[in-house]
């Protein structure tokens, strides 16, 4: 099957759970186990809020960009933003790397992504923003 659907998000934290909810009813149709109906709603929720929390420190009217795509059984799930970029992108994914200690977070957001995905390309340009393309091979549920 191929498929895909791209959409445009005011970025606010209200916005999380909505849009996961999208990706994953999207993806039912590659008939993921309930485990990687998990990782994928996960991994979609931490770049989601990535892009949310961290890219417009400044705040304004700004948006994010998901887009899906189903290639046969391979699933690529595309989070972008137009914000302050990554400076350090081998620092940012390491485990407990994190910019904002104070607001609660964990610095975990990369390494559950890259633990649960099967390829992530990070790519972000100092205040030009930034795009994460994650990809899942969803073999059939029997064989996981
Ligand atoms: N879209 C983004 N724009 C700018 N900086 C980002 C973006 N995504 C991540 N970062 C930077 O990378 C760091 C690590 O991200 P990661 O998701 O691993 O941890 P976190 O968001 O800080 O904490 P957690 O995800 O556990 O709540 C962030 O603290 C932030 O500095
Ligand atoms: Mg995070």
């Amino acid at each position: 099957m191929n498929n895909q659907f791209r959409m445009k998000i005011k970025a606010l934290t209200e916005n999380v759970a909505f849009t996961r909810s999208c990706i994953s009813a999207f993806c039912v149709g590659l008939n993921p186990s309930l485990e990687q109906l998990d990782e994928i709603k996960t991994s979609s929720s931490e770049a989601i809020t990535n892009a949310i929390v961290h890219a417009y420190p400044t705040g304004g009217d700004n948006f994010i960009y998901v887009e899906v795509r189903i290639e046969d059984t391979n699933l690529t799930i595309i989070v972008e933003d137009e914000g302050v970029g990554i400076e350090d992108i081998s620092q940012a994914i390491q485990p407990f790397f994190t910019t904002k200690a104070e607001e609660e977070h964990s610095g975990m957001g990369f390494t559950l992504i890259n633990s649960f995905m099967d390829k992530v390309d990070i790519i972000s340009t100092k205040d030009k923003g930034t795009k994460i393309v994650m990809q899942k091979n969803i073999v059939e549920s029997t064989n996981v």
